[in-house]
């Protein structure tokens, strides 16, 4: 399966999924993720209980990979592994695990940076997605980031605008939370919306002049209007729900698309990429598409590849071996890596 191609086996462990995946060239050929569900019950990540889970899981999850790709673990190149950021505890199962696989088959060890790695996710060959070419912006929207980075080249990219306070993924579970919709909500307040009316309330917008976002006067004014209208009526919440999501997801969307047509405008790059789970959004995804009809390119890469995911740590990877950069074995976990 490996023929003359670069194969780069990569590990992802920096947050609550433990995954692995294998890119041969630049295709994947297996990309595995075993979810913690057991967040879920507690609202939110805990994040010993997340690297428990990634010990577990973590050779099952190497096993599954290499028998997907057809391959022996001494087939493997390189091994890429996330360095940061992240929850340091997640950090450290996955980078120790991979140090050590590298020491036994005697094959470099490549230090990735989880943020970089989404924005390269862009780059693997994949027939729905075309490759961006540079300058371009990328969004990276998730439960844990809300950034927006010029790429100039592959290891050239600057963080040009960032969330203040919640990141966007936050924004919609928080939100969803406050209308019933248990964590993570945002997929089925995603869905409901689809049903009701943007337009039914309004909510207060930030006010900030740069690049960055914010979401907590947000979620104040939604708990406010929410509470408000709720005293005369105990039922409001299940009366408005469909609307609630729909006028809730405008104004999240609004805001994300407000600072990256911002971005676009200021940088002068008509090239727009996205990244991380909320680019799951219905109407994020809607309102960047008629963007094209603007003179936009907009690059949207499978669903797989913009979660969290270890094919995307493979493929930053990829560009290290190519360029002989390579890591030591003393490298540490760095819950803040800088970019
Ligand atoms: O990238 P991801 O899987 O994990 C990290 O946070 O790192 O992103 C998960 C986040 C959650 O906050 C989830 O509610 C949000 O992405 N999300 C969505 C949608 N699908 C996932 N938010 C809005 N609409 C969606 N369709
Ligand atoms: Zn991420």
């Amino acid at each position: 399966m490996s023929g003359k191609h670069t194969t780069i086996l990569g590990i992802e462990s920096s947050c609550d999924d433990t995954s692995v995946a294998v890119l041969c060239g630049s295709k994947i050929v297996s990309n595995c993720v075993a979810t913690q569900k057991i967040h879920q019950k507690y609202g939110g990540v805990v994040p010993e209980l997340a690297s428990r889970a990634h010990q577990e899981s973590i050779i099952p999850v190497i096993s599954e990979a290499l028998e997907i790709a057809g391959l022996d673990i001494h087939d493997i190149d390189a091994i890429a592994c996330t360095r940061g950021p992240g929850l340091m505890g997640s950090l450290v199962v996955g980078l120790s695990f991979a140090k050590a696989l590298a020491l036994a088959i005697k094959k470099p060890l490549i230090d990735v940076h989880h943020m970089k790695a989404h924005v390269l996710a862009h780059f693997i060959e994949d027939e729905t997605n075309q490759t961006p070419s540079f300058p371009f912006l990328c969004l990276t929207v998730s439960g844990g980031h809300t950034q927006i980075v010029e790429v100039k080249a592959s290891d050239n990219m600057e963080v040009i605008g960032s969330t203040i306070d919640d990141a966007a993924g936050e924004a919609f579970d928080k939100a969803a939370k406050m209308i019933g919709i248990d964590y993570p909500g945002g997929p089925e307040l995603d869905k409901l919306a689809e049903e009701g009316n943007p337009d039914k309330f309004a909510f207060a917008k930030p006010n900030i002049k740069n690049l960055d976002f914010s979401f907590s006067g947000l979620k104040t004014s939604i708990l406010y209007k929410i509470r408000d209208l709720s005293k005369n009526n105990p039922d409001f919440i299940k009366m408005n729900k469909v609307d609630l999501c729909a006028s809730i997801r405008k104004s999240i969307v609004d805001i994300l698309m407000a600072k990256i047509i911002k971005a676009s405008l200021e940088k002068n790059i008509k090239r727009i990429a996205i990244a991380g789970g909320v680019s799951a959004n219905k109407e994020l995804r809607r309102r960047l598409k008629a963007l094209e009809s603007e003179g936009y390119k907009v690059h949207i890469p499978k669903f797989e590849y913009c979660t969290d995911n270890a094919a995307m740590v493979a493929m930053a990877g990829k560009f290290d071996f190519d360029n002989g950069k390579f890591a030591s074995q003393e490298i540490a976990a760095d819950p803040r890596l800088k970019w």
